[in-house]
């Protein structure tokens, strides 16, 4: 699997992850402790372990940290990034130091490689959460610190209320289907050294059911929609896709999104079919 330096941590980091949100019904269930198909799931974040993947998503709001800390079990810790995210009711000093030290002890660990704000809360000043992150990064807690679902202008001002460290990382909704961002957010992360990690990288799934030109791409490669979806990413400099893993067979095939790329006219054919301001064209099925 491919790697690339992750913002400026000096860490090389694989450049598909997976991702551990499965959705709001679930996450409903989860929280009064039922963890629905929990076997299956913790099998496909092992397949994609197995298969060479280093980056984890989580999130304290996903309730899967336990299903990662399981995954994790028995593999060399260095050598993963972990990456979770702290809630927006959580940005205040004291609660996002509790909120940290929950999600230790539910991944089991004593530090993790990213710590994200999940999303802006403009009631909470950024410099009390940037200089609780900072508390906790100098505490060896926190690698390195992310912002997701910010805007341009609200990740500037994150990064201007940290005092002695830099954002590593802008986590967006990035895809063939959602290149809004190519406007503002990932010029500027990649001018500045900032990963961009892609949240629904195939389109919450729509890119697994392709358009006709999207079906000639994927023959001329002999790959799988998403395979093409994945590497169309993941060639951008300092771009990281992060698909969902909650079956084993899909995470396998997600594998093969890495260690090829697309040649400039499939991306160039690509792009024409799902321009930035484009409507989303029909698939085949
Ligand atoms: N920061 C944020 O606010 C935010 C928001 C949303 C998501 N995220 C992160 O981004 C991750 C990805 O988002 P997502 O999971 O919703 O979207 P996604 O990865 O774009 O799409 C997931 C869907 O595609 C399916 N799929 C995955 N691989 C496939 C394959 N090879 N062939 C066919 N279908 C495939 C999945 O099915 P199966 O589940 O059956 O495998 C699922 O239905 C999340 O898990 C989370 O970590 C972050």
């Amino acid at each position: 699997m491919m790697t690339k330096e992750f913002g400026k941590t000096g860490r090389s980091v694989t450049e598909i992850g997976m991702g551990t949100y499965y959705d709001k019904p679930w996450i409903r269930v989860a929280k009064h402790g039922w963890s629905m198909g929990a076997r299956t799931k913790i099998k496909a974040l092992r397949a994609g372990l197995d298969g060479g993947i280093k980056l984890v998503d989580t999130a304290e709001a996903y309730y899967t940290e336990p299903f990662v800390a399981k995954a994790m079990k028995g593999r060399k810790r260095d050598d993963l990034f972990i990456a979770t995210k702290v809630w927006l009711d959580h940005l205040h000093h004291d609660d996002l130091v509790t909120a940290l030290a929950k999600s230790l002890e539910r991944l089991e660990l004593s530090y993790v490689d990213l710590y994200q704000i999940h999303f802006p809360n403009g009631s909470v000043p950024l410099k009390e959460t940037m200089g609780a992150m900072e508390e906790m990064m100098d505490k060896g807690k926190i690698r390195s610190i992310g912002v997701s679902n910010f805007s341009l202008d609200q990740m500037i001002e994150a990064g201007s209320a940290l005092a002695k460290s830099e954002i590593s990382s802008a986590q967006v909704n990035y895809s063939l289907i959602h290149r809004k961002f190519e406007k503002d957010i990932i010029p500027y992360c990649q001018q500045n050294k900032i990963a961009v990690l892609a949240y629904y990288p195939l389109g919450h799934g729509i890119l697994t059911k392709p358009t006709p030109k999207m079906e000639e791409v994927c023959r001329r490669n002999a790959k799988t929609p998403a395979q093409v979806a994945l590497n169309w990413l993941v060639s951008k400099p300092s771009v990281f896709a992060i698909p969902r893993a909650s079956r084993p067979s899909h995470v396998i095939e997600n594998l093969g999104g890495s260690d090829w790329r697309l040649s400039e006219s499939d991306r160039a054919e690509l792009e024409k079919e799902f321009p930035i301001d484009g409507v989303q064209p029909a698939s085949k099925s």
